[in-house]
């Protein structure tokens, strides 16, 4: 079943020039007896953006390149059977506590919480079965832009976690090729929340070809070293004179074989507040496009794609293998409830987490 809906307040003169903007629902299948559909979000010069309540998964944003050849930003996969298999997280939304918690477990207010320790001896992307492999109550936003809602109570306990959490995630694509993601969450008990979304991108549309070549930017003085566990050791370090230092734009391919794996680190933004700035600009070349990251967040982790092995294959045909695509997730500091240097991650009942993070996609000739 596919449903249509188109808004009305698209002029005719821009009906008869560009695409219409609208979002389609088509089913996908059935995880836990609930129904799982993708959407599609197509905006007025025709990017669409594809979702699943599933997972609240982008599987593709697909959009033209310099010379007009359109193909998708996003790895994803077309069958939600794929997805049942666990890819790590692809285009996923991550909660309750995206990155990872130290020996699986914190303390909070006079008791210890235990987590599933998912990821060697510590706990990674909220547990055995985070946000991202649950299927979310998904509505279509009555709203002049193409916009989805996605609404998950994850229990008391769940995972190990303390209090009931109600999230709502709001995915919105604008006319200027912005895709936004809004997130807010509320909770009847103390409990720390870290909700991210964890696309991987490929700016050239094909896997055939690494991320190497992608020129970065990230507005960080600072990074969090981790230690072999990938677990912060809690120091604030400055990225100058370290591969570490993407203040200015640099290719990703540049400074790599200086860090043993690959980039997947978190920055420390330079940001000194909460409002929504600009923290990040990704470019290739190639293909003209240039992405810009902009959230109310303190930390983006930077991952390039270091542990794909080439198990799965993307839309375009081509196996995942490394550094074939790279994740800038938005995110509170990795660990945070066990690091009490950090921003808090704790939210209160009575309390609203609200973090916004947007995606602006642009392609120069
Ligand atoms: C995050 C982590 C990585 C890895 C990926 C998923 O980005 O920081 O270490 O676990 O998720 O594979």
């Amino acid at each position: 079943m596919i449903a249509t809906i188109a808004f009305a307040s698209c002029n005719q003169q821009q009906k008869e020039s560009t695409t219409a903007m609208s979002i389609t629902q088509k089913e996908w299948g059935e995880v836990d007896g609930k129904k799982v559909y993708l959407y599609t979000l197509t905006n007025k010069d025709g990017d669409e953006v594809t979702i699943s309540n599933y997972g609240g998964t982008i599987t593709s944003w697909t959009s033209p390149d310099k010379n007009g050849n359109k193909s998708s930003i996003i790895i994803g996969f077309d069958s939600l059977g794929t997805y049942l298999q666990h890819p790590p997280y692809f285009g996923a939304l991550v909660g309750r506590y995206g990155n990872r918690i130290a020996k699986a477990q914190f303390k909070l207010g006079d008791s210890v919480y235990h987590l599933a320790a998912n990821n060697g001896v510590n706990s990674l992307h909220g547990g055995l079965k985070g946000f991202d492999k649950v299927v979310w109550d998904a509505t279509i936003a009555d709203s002049t832009q193409p916009s989805l809602t996605l609404k998950y109570v994850s229990k008391d306990g769940e995972e190990g976690y303390p209090g009931n959490l109600d999230v709502t995630v709001v995915y919105t694509l604008s006319d200027d090729d912005g895709l936004k993601i809004d997130y807010t969450a509320t909770t009847d008990k103390p409990t720390p929340v870290n909700l991210t979304n964890h696309s991987y991108f490929n700016l050239t549309g094909s896997v055939s070809n690494t991320i190497l070549d992608h020129k970065l930017q990230i507005d960080a003085d600072n990074y969090t070293p981790v230690d072999t566990t990938l677990i912060p050791t809690g120091e604030i370090k400055a990225v100058k004179g370290t591969p570490f230092d993407f203040t200015t734009a640099k290719k990703i391919g540049q400074d790599i074989g200086a860090v043993p794996g690959g980039y997947d680190h978190n920055f420390v933004l330079n940001k000194k507040d909460t409002s929504l700035q600009k923290v990040a600009t990704l470019s290739d070349s190639a293909s003209g496009r240039q992405l810009e990251v902009y959230t109310t967040e303190p930390g983006l982790q930077f991952y390039t794609g270091n542990f794909l092995d080439g198990q799965f294959t993307n839309h375009d045909g081509n196996p995942l293998n490394v550094h074939t695509a790279l994740c800038m997730e938005t995110q509170h500091f990795p660990d945070s409830p066990n690091q009490p240097s950090f921003p808090s991650t704790i939210l209160q009942p009575g309390q609203t987490y609200h973090t916004v993070t947007e995606y602006k996609l642009s392609v120069s000739k």
